[in-house]
C-alpha cells in the first residue's frame, strides 16, 4: 500500500472562469443573482487524496490529521475557487469579481475547522455537510456565517463543489445580546439572593438583639442598687446569654437553610418553646397594653428545629403585636394568643390570634412572598421566612381567619411519633 501522494504533487485542475451568466442561460443567471452568497470551489483534487488515504487504510482521519498537522494546509494546493456569484462579493465587499479572485486566498485562508468538516464528511461518505466560521472581508469587517454544502456521488462533481453562506451577523448579535441578558440576570438573582439573606439574618436577630438589650438593662438596675438583687440580675443574664446563642444559631440556620441542608428536627416540648417565645416578646407587647394569653394542651410535644419554631412564633406574634398597635383600638381588650393542640395523629396544631386591623382581601396573596410589606418600616421578611421553615419541616402555614376583630394564623408541625418523611399526613385546614 502505497502512502497517499502529498498534496503539492497533484496538479490543480481548477480554472478561474468568467462571469457566470454569460451565455450560461437561466442556470446561470440564478447562481449570478441568487440572494444567498454561493461559492463554487473545486474539491476534486482532494477527494482524490481522501479516497488514496482510505486505500492506504486510514480509518481514523482525525487521527491521521494530528498526527500530520500540516496535511490541511498543504491540500490547499489541491483546491481552488472556481466562481462566485454577486452576493458573495457583496459579502466580502468586493467591487468586481477580479477583485474577489485577486484577494480570495487572503479572504478565504485554510480554517481547520472547517475543512476538517468538509474532508470528515467525504471521507465517510456522507450527502452534505455544514459548519460555522468567521469571515473577514475586504474592508476588514468580521462576518459569522453558516456555510453549508452538498457532496456529490461522482468523481467529476467535486469539480464544482456549491458552497452556500448564510450571514449570521444578526443572530450572533442576538444571541450575544441574550447571553448578556442571562448573565445580568445571573448576578441580578445573586444579588436578589445575598439580599434576601441579609435582609432575613437584619430581621430575624431584630428581636432577640432588642430583647438582650432590655434584659441587659434589667440586670445593671438589679445591681445599681444600695442592696443589689444578684439572683433577679443573673437571670436575666442566663436570658441574655441564651438568646445570645440563639442569634448565631438563626444565623447559622439561614445559611444552612439557603444552601438546602436538612432541618435538624428533634422532640421538643411545645410549652418550653412557647414560653421562650412569649418572654421575648414580653417587654414589646407590655409597653403596648397587650395581653398574653397560652392555651397549650397537656404534655404537647413536636418534632421540630427549636430556634427556628422560635422565629416563626416570634414572627407571627411581633406582626400580631403590629397589627394590634396598628388598630388604634381600645388597649384594654387587646390580647394576642397562642394555642397548641394535636390536630390529627402526625401533626401538631400552632394557631397564633390577636385583635388587630386584620389582612386586607388583596393582601392576602402576596404576604408570604419576600418584600411584600404595608408597613412604612416594615421588610417584609417575617412571613415568608416562617412559610418556608414550616415548609421545611414538613407542616402548613395559613391564614385560619382575619377580619375587623382580628387574625388568626395557624401552621403545623409535625409531632414526634410520625416518622419523617415518608410518614408524614397531609394537614388538616381549620378555618
Ligand atoms: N397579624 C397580622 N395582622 C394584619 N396584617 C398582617 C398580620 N401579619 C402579617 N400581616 C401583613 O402581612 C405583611 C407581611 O408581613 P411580614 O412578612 O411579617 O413583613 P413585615 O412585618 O415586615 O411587613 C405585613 O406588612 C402586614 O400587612
Ligand atoms: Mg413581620
Amino acid at each position: 500500500m502505497n502512502e497517499p501522494k502529498q498534496a503539492h504533487t497533484v496538479s490543480r485542475s481548477a480554472t478561474l472562469q468568467g462571469h457566470p451568466a454569460d451565455g450560461l442561460g437561466e442556470t446561470g443567471a440564478l447562481f449570478c443573482y441568487a440572494p444567498i452568497p454561493i461559492l463554487i470551489e473545486d474539491w476534486s483534487g482532494i477527494k482524490r487524496w481522501t479516497d488514496a488515504l482510505k486505500a492506504w487504510g486510514v480509518v481514523n482521519l482525525e487521527d491521521y490529521l494530528k498526527k500530520n498537522p500540516r496535511v490541511i494546509e498543504e491540500l490547499r494546493a489541491l483546491h481552488s475557487i472556481v466562481d462566485a456569484n454577486e452576493a458573495t462579493l457583496a459579502l466580502f465587499e468586493a467591487d468586481s469579481k477580479e477583485m474577489f479572485f485577486a484577494w480570495s486566498r487572503k479572504l478565504l485562508p485554510a480554517s481547520r475547522i472547517s475543512n476538517f468538516q468538509v474532508l470528515q464528511a467525504m471521507f465517510d461518505g456522507r450527502s452534505s455537510c455544514q459548519g460555522e466560521r468567521m469571515l473577514s472581508t475586504l474592508t476588514g469587517k468580521k462576518v459569522p456565517i453558516v456555510w453549508k454544502c452538498s457532496l456529490p456521488r461522482s468523481d467529476d462533481e467535486y469539480r464544482r463543489l456549491h458552497f452556500y453562506a448564510f450571514d449570521v451577523t444578526e443572530q450572533k448579535q442576538n444571541n450575544d445580546r441574550l447571553e448578556t441578558l442571562r448573565s445580568q440576570m445571573a448576578r441580578t438573582a445573586r444579588a436578589s439572593m445575598v439580599g434576601q439573606l441579609v435582609a432575613s439574618i437584619t430581621h430575624e436577630i431584630g428581636q432577640p438583639l432588642g430583647a438582650i438589650r432590655t434584659t441587659l438593662d434589667a440586670a445593671i438596675r438589679w445591681l445599681d442598687r444600695s442592696e443589689p438583687e444578684i439572683e433577679e440580675a443573673v437571670t436575666a443574664f442566663q436570658y441574655a446569654s441564651r438568646w445570645t446563642d440563639d442569634m448565631s444559631a438563626i444565623c447559622q440556620r439561614l445559611r444552612n437553610f439557603l444552601s438546602g441542608a436538612p432541618v435538624e428536627a428533634i422532640t421538643l416540648d411545645c410549652a418550653d418553646v412557647i414560653n421562650s417565645a412569649m418572654l421575648l416578646i414580653a417587654s414589646e407587647a407590655n409597653a403596648n397594653a397587650i395581653k398574653l394569653n397560652t392555651e397549650i394542651e397537656p404534655g404537647i410535644r413536636v418534632h421540630a428545629d427549636r430556634v427556628q419554631l422560635q422565629q416563626v412564633l416570634i414572627n407571627l406574634l411581633i406582626n400580631g403585636i403590629h397589627a394590634i398597635i396598628a388598630s388604634g383600638r381600645d388597649h384594654d381588650r387587646s390580647t394576642l394568643s397562642v394555642r397548641v393542640t394535636q390536630h390529627d395523629e402526625t401533626q401538631t396544631l400552632f394557631e397564633v390570634t390577636d385583635t388587630g386591623h386584620g389582612i386586607e382581601e388583596s393582601q392576602r396573596d402576596i404576604i408570604f412572598h419576600p418584600f411584600a410589606t404595608t408597613k412604612s418600616n416594615g421588610m417584609g421578611m417575617g412571613l415568608p421566612i416562617s412559610k418556608s421553615l414550616v415548609e421545611a419541616h414538613g407542616g402548613e402555614i395559613w391564614i385560619a381567619t382575619t377580619g375587623e376583630e382580628g387574625t388568626r394564623f395557624c401552621f403545623t408541625l409535625p409531632c414526634p411519633t410520625c416518622n419523617l418523611p415518608d410518614n408524614r399526613g397531609t394537614p388538616k385546614r381549620v378555618a
